[in-house]
């Protein structure tokens, strides 16, 4: 489905009953990343997924973009919808980002908060440095040279071998981000602030899942977050990087219905 959001227009999924879901992708990736939760929990939730501007089938708007500005698009699509009760905000990475900033921007819209595969920190300066060195690889190669130098570093050692196919349908994935989709993201996540302060005020359940083989955020990552968020679970997935949800779909699926069956 395509709805025009702020000055571009937004491509989202829209599917399931039950409490309102909104699930964010990372970086530089697509709603697709969320197909499987989609199908395994429409008995549910109500799943809302966006394509974030210039990624999938979003437009892009010029870089840079800020966290702020891709969570209150997020927020503008729910207006859209006419949503008006409190969702739980689910990111996975970059989307964990995006869903605690929305927590910060819109506290009253927030019941629940599920984050996988990210952290609550900002950058390190090396990690910012690191960020500008992509902005360049980004502008003078495009997507396809950083796609490659990601995917060595998506997944758990074994998925390598035995998942070809969804290696190859991430490398397209990011193949498929716009360069200004790629560096607005990259300059957004560069100026996030640390978000531990606004976790340590939620007062909600809060599920956080990780990969026990995630090469990109480290388990310390996500046990800092559990351990700033009061009453907050941490799921760690056996044999998954950075992308669980995918690796290990069953696992990831079943923790996050247990946690969406407690809600109710
Ligand atoms: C992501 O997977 O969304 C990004 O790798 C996160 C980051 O680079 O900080």
């Amino acid at each position: 489905m395509r709805t025009r959001i702020n000055n571009f227009t937004m491509a989202y999924e829209n599917e399931g009953s039950g409490m309102p879901l909104l699930l964010i992708h990372g970086y530089p990736l697509n709603r697709q990343l969320w197909a499987d939760q989609i199908r395994a929990l429409k008995d549910i939730a109500h799943l809302i997924v966006p394509d974030l501007r210039g990624h999938g089938e979003s437009e892009s708007t010029p870089a840079p973009y800020t966290i702020d500005i891709l969570a209150d698009d997020c927020h503008e699509l729910l207006n859209i919808l006419g949503i008006e009760q409190p969702i739980i905000v689910g990111g996975l990475s970059m989307g964990g980002y995006i869903a605690m900033a929305f927590y910060r921007r819109y506290p009253e819209r927030v019941n629940g908060m599920v984050l996988a595969a990210t952290r609550a920190s900002a950058d390190t300066s090396e990690g910012r440095a690191n960020r500008d060195k992509a902005i360049q690889l980004a502008r003078k190669e495009g997507p396809a040279a950083i796609a490659e130098s990601m995917l060595p570093k998506m997944f758990a050692p074994k998925t390598y071998i035995t998942r070809p196919e969804l290696v190859n349908e991430i490398r397209k994935m990011m193949i498929g981000t716009s360069t200004e989709g790629i560096i607005g993201a990259l300059t957004a996540m560069k100026e996030r602030p640390d978000s531990f302060d606004i976790l340590s005020q939620f007062n909600k359940p809060a599920l956080i899942i990780h990969g026990d083989e995630d090469q990109i955020m480290s388990i310390e990552d996500a046990q800092a977050i559990q351990k700033a968020i009061r009453g907050s679970k941490l799921e760690i997935i056996p044999s998954a990087g950075h992308l669980p949800n995918l690796e290990q779909p069953q696992a990831f699926n079943a923790a996050l219905r247990r946690f969406l069956q407690n809600l109710r």
